[in-house]
């Protein structure tokens, strides 16, 4: 089943908890986009603002660390309600062993990957993946136009996958009503949404939009 992951990078953040709670009857999940200025030449926010989150709303954390160096926060990002955790391969060289660290403060554990990265980076990881985060912009911003060849990297992870359930496939990165069609003929399970959700007038029905795709 398709889920929705509206990403709150572009929320009101004075009014997060009403942003929130707006999506939290018909969203799956809610993406959280933790930026360091290193990693990505943005910042954004830390475990405080998780905790507040997930006071407001019962919905899974999808917690997206863009960050240089993510084992050092881990376990903070987890002890405030992140669900489920994915770190860029770009920011990782013992992958594997982050992977496992996320597993073991019991969250899911997923890889992201930027649009220069290779998917045949995750061949040998694969197994141990519960979602690979394929992004269809560089890093950094909400409200970025997606990148067309980012679809083929979702078929090839998908072919990559081949009969197993896991990892699901999520795309983060420029998904409207046109591009969530794409992306999901190629194969992706979760679609992330930052600006066309809470851009809009009425965020509940761009979600159901999305839905359809
Ligand atoms: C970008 C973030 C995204 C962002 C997507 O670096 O990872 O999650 O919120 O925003 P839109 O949907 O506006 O491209
Ligand atoms: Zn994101």
């Amino acid at each position: 089943m398709l889920q929705i992951a509206p990403s709150i990078l572009s929320a009101d953040f004075g009014a997060l908890r009403e942003a929130v709670q707006g999506v939290s009857a018909d969203a799956d999940l809610l993406h959280v986009d933790v930026m360091d200025g290193r990693f990505v030449p943005n910042i954004t926010m830390g475990p405080q603002v998780v905790e507040a989150v997930r006071k407001a709303t019962d919905l899974p954390l999808d917690v997206h660390m863009m960050i240089v160096e993510p084992d050092r926060y881990l376990s903070d990002f987890r002890q405030a309600g992140a669900d489920m955790i994915s770190v860029h391969v770009e920011a990782c060289p013992h992958l594997e062993r982050t992977i496992d660290q996320i597993h073991q403060l019991g969250a899911l554990a997923g890889a992201a990957i930027n649009p220069a990265t290779p998917v045949e980076m995750l061949v040998d990881i694969l197994p141990e993946l519960d979602y690979v985060l394929i992004m269809s912009v560089n890093p950094g911003f909400g409200g970025q136009k997606f990148w067309p060849r980012a679809l083929e990297k979702l078929a090839r992870v998908r072919d990559l996958r081949g009969a197993r359930e896991r990892p699901l496939i999520e795309v983060d990165g420029g998904i409207n009503a046109e591009t969530a069609s794409q992306a999901v003929a190629h194969g992706a399970e979760i679609l992330v949404a930052g600006s066309y959700v809470f851009g809009a007038e009425d965020p509940k029905a761009r979600i159901q939009i999305l839905r359809q795709s």
